[in-house]
């Protein structure tokens, strides 16, 4: 079986962070949004840091104004996802974005979300599962909101909630509150840490947030206690090579520290994050992982079991898709 056509579980993608920069384009003339500055001479984002990848990313995401939009931006996502291998995948989904916070607002956007899920499942056969995604640099009042959204609409399709953005704001335990509302809806817990901050961050996340997986969590390396906390804990990273390269956290795949941190038994699982603005897809995700660590099939199938394993979803749909990676249950 060649990398491509192997089943692959992703466990970190943002639904926006994943629009195709041609469908924004599409949307933004429909609405005579002039977001040119968004993009490059080759059409594609452009961004030279953080700081400004956030602002694009931003300026991409204000075209999408309707519940319409987000049900082709979905399904637009999982059949470029489905064409990558993925079987499952968890997307980062933003109340902020979708409907300014309002509950109300929210479950109309959900509802378009979900029916576009349902119709690529039966397309591609992918599953999805939302994980309701707060904004750290919008403040713990905002993340208040977003929680409650989760836990209004937590359930089957809704199955955790976990923030990103930017991480040099504040402190994790500043959003504890919303962190605890989503915990007492039965959601999963996940949390942007040690990507833009160092180790203190991801132990503010397990300390402050109780979460059971970080998004990224690579800088975790850094401190080799906390490395074996993690591995001690079975705390699974969301780890995304692609992204950190991208945006100038490694010089390249190669200098990442994924085989570190499974080498030393922390649980890694590989993602994108946000393909089209790192110019990246899981596939080649894995090719450049085998051409920088060696890794082989085998290895990738044991990431997708550990994926799954963390994944934020129901034992019958874990048992059902462990089947289809060759994993015993
Ligand atoms: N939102 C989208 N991509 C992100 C990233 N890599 N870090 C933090 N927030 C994000
Ligand atoms: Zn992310």
């Amino acid at each position: 079986m060649s990398l491509a056509a192997l089943p692959k579980v992703e466990l970190h993608l943002h639904l926006e962070g994943a629009a195709p920069p041609e469908f924004i384009r599409r949307v933004a003339a429909e609405k005579r949004a002039d977001i040119s500055r968004a993009f490059g001479p080759d059409g594609g984002y452009a961004f030279a840091d953080f700081a400004r990848f956030l602002e694009v990313y931003e300026a991409a995401t204000s075209v999408l104004t309707t519940p319409e939009d987000y049900h082709r931006l979905t399904l637009a996502v999982l059949e470029a996802s489905a064409a990558e291998g993925v079987i499952y995948t968890e997307a980062f989904l933003s109340p902020d974005f979708c409907g300014g916070g309002d509950v109300a607002a929210w479950r109309e956007y959900l509802a378009a979300i979900r029916e576009a899920a349902v119709t690529a499942r039966a397309r591609h056969g992918i599953e999805m599962r939302g994980v309701v995604t707060c904004i750290r640099h919008f403040g713990p009042d905002t993340a208040k909101r977003a929680a409650l959204c989760a836990a209004e609409t937590a359930g089957d399709f809704v199955t955790g909630f976990g923030m990103g953005g930017d991480e040099r704001r504040g402190r994790q335990g500043d959003f504890a509150y919303g962190f605890d509302m989503a915990r007492e809806a039965g959601l999963g817990l996940t949390t942007h840490a040690g990507e833009w901050a160092g180790a203190h961050s991801v132990r503010q996340a397990l300390d402050d947030l109780r979460v059971a997986r970080i998004g990224h969590g690579v800088r975790a390396v850094e401190d080799p206690d906390l490395v074996a906390r993690l591995a001690e804990g079975q705390i699974t990273l969301e780890v995304c090579p692609g992204s950190n390269v991208a945006l100038g956290l490694y010089a390249s795949v190669a200098d990442h520290p994924i085989a570190a941190l499974r080498a030393a038994g922390v649980p890694v699982t590989v993602s994108t994050d946000d393909p089209p603005f790192f110019r990246t897809a899981l596939t080649a995700e894995y090719a450049a992982l085998h051409a920088a660590f060696g890794w082989e099939e085998e290895d990738f199938a044991e990431l997708n079991r550990t994926a799954l394993g963390a994944a934020f979803c129901d034992a019958e749909t874990r048992a059902r898709l462990m089947k289809r990676i060759g994993g015993a249950v």
